[in-house]
């Protein structure tokens, strides 16, 4: 077997395994989230993902989103990201109606 046969399979492994890296870490930061393309989950991507990861809604209870978004209220307040109380709004109906 040439060496230059070897280099070659050896960087086509190197491509494959780069590949199939990006594919499963796009898989995992692109979750499938319901109602796709409305404006409420629009205005969960812009704002909630400022400080974390898009939050799924199947994540909690209707309850405890209620509890959360208020603590994330807070959140925002100390960071001085603006919003105002219709999107909150929005924002708990979306996370509630899908919630877990
Ligand atoms: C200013 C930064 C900031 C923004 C903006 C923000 N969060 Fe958070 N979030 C945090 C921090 C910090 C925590 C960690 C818990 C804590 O200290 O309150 C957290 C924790 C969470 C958790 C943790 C519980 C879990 O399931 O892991 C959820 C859910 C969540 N946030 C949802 C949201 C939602 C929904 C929004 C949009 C309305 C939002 N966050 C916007 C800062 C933020």
């Amino acid at each position: 077997m040439h060496l230059s046969y070897l280099v070659r399979l050896l960087t086509y492994m190197l491509y494959l395994t780069f590949f199939l890296v990006t594919v499963s870490c796009v898989s995992v930061s692109h979750q499938n989230m319901p109602e796709e393309d409305t404006a409420e989950l629009d205005l969960l991507k812009k704002k909630c993902t400022l400080c974390h990861g898009l939050p799924h809604p199947k994540r909690h209870t209707q309850e405890e989103w209620g509890y959360l978004l208020t603590l994330m209220e807070k959140r925002m307040n100390e960071k001085n990201i603006s919003y105002t109380t219709e999107e909150m709004i929005q924002i708990k109906s979306y996370l509630q109606r899908n919630a877990r």
